[in-house]
């Protein structure tokens, strides 16, 4: 068989970057500056319809995520409602991009990625290893040591955590 060259007009030069980002971290924008290595764009995509419950709403975190990339015209960040699959199928030439940091990280990613690919085989998750430095990092985390009081100084932008610690310190006076 005649082997492909190495640029067909299949290939995928934007990703997707989704995520819940509350907040977003040094580790996200570190890998988010390395993608853009690979890829022409990137869309950080946030989720809406994520279990979890969240500190900041999704305009603040539309925001603020907005606010650190903004000299960065190849990055845009948006919302989305629904299956990831369904937003990226409707945005023609994308693949997924997810972090791995662990290797429980790796697993939970195993399973979203197979789930994803059943629903839409066409949508491709392509995944990109945490930089050491910011391996153990993530936003429960730095959600936690700001609620009790800890310093997330260098793990996320200084805005950011100040926001962070307003919005956890929240409350605790009453
Ligand atoms: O930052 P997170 O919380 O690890 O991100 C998880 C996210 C938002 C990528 C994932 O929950 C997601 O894709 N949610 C959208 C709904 C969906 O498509 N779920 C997956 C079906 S298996």
């Amino acid at each position: 068989m005649k082997a492909k060259s190495a640029r067909t007009k299949s290939m995928k030069p934007h990703a997707i970057y989704p995520g819940s980002f509350d907040p977003l971290t040094n580790g996200h924008i570190n890998l988010v500056e390395r993608a853009l290595n690979i890829f022409e764009s990137i869309t950080i995509a946030i989720a809406q319809n994520s279990r979890k419950p969240k500190v900041f709403s999704m305009d603040e975190r539309l925001q603020m995520i907005r606010k650190v990339f903004a000299d960065s015209p190849r990055i845009e960040v948006e919302s989305f409602e629904g299956l990831l699959v369904d937003y990226v199928a409707n945005k023609d030439g994308f693949t997924v991009m997810r972090g791995i940091r662990t290797t429980e990280d790796f697993e939970y990613e195993l399973s979203l990625a197979q789930a994803n690919r059943h629903l839409r085989p066409e949508v491709e998750t392509i995944f990109m290893m945490t930089d050491p430095q910011f391996s153990y990092l993530s936003s429960s985390m730095i959600r936690e040591i700001v609620s009790l009081g800890g310093s997330t100084k260098g793990m996320l932008p200084d805005f950011i955590e100040d926001l962070l610690k307003k919005r956890l310190g929240e409350g605790k006076s009453k």
